[in-house]
């Protein structure tokens, strides 16, 4: 059996997957933001396409200390879990029920970072890349709040405006 498939090409691979999914992001966002009723929801997602911009710069950061090229790879996961974002907004675009949908599949995608975010930042801890499992972190903490942001706003206003019709 070979003996180079190791932990580094795990995170390095893992890396280039959250790289094509922040991209992807980045571009998702702003749709998003059009597509929500509540100035504040719309807010939310402007801000966090702004911290987005931040989570790229980061994983080049983290490439660069790895000495590699910054390099996405397509992932499928977030290229269906925004796929079924853009089914939302098809379906309820104008309807009371859309900002409780979009922020349902914004909440998919910030759970899928978080759980990417987590395992590299243990990689990283455990590969001895104490810069790299920083930088990680901070993003973790950022999608985090991110998603408990996305909970309040469901709880302070989309999800009764949902069921008022
Ligand atoms: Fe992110
Ligand atoms: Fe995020």
């Amino acid at each position: 059996m070979p003996k180079d498939k190791t932990l580094e090409v795990l995170f390095h691979d893992t890396l280039k997957d959250i790289y094509y999914a922040e991209k992807k992001i980045l571009k998702t966002l702003p749709k998003m933001a059009r597509a929500a009723q509540s100035p504040k929801l719309k807010a939310a997602f402007e801000k966090h396409r702004d911290e987005t911009e931040g989570h790229v710069e980061r994983l080049q950061q983290v490439f660069e200390l790895m000495g590699k090229r910054a390099q996405g790879k397509t992932c499928d996961a977030i290229e269906g879990i925004v796929s079924e974002g853009e089914e939302i907004i098809d379906n309820f675009k104008g309807m009371p029920a859309i900002d409780a949908g979009l922020i349902s599949s914004a909440q998919a995608v910030e759970h899928y970072e978080i759980t990417r975010y987590g395992t590299l930042k243990r990689w990283a801890e455990v590969l001895g890349m104490g810069d790299a499992a920083k930088l990680l972190g901070q993003t973790l903490a950022e999608e985090s709040k991110t998603d408990e942001a996305l909970t309040g706003l469901a709880d302070s206003f989309a999800n009764d405006m949902a069921k008022a019709a």
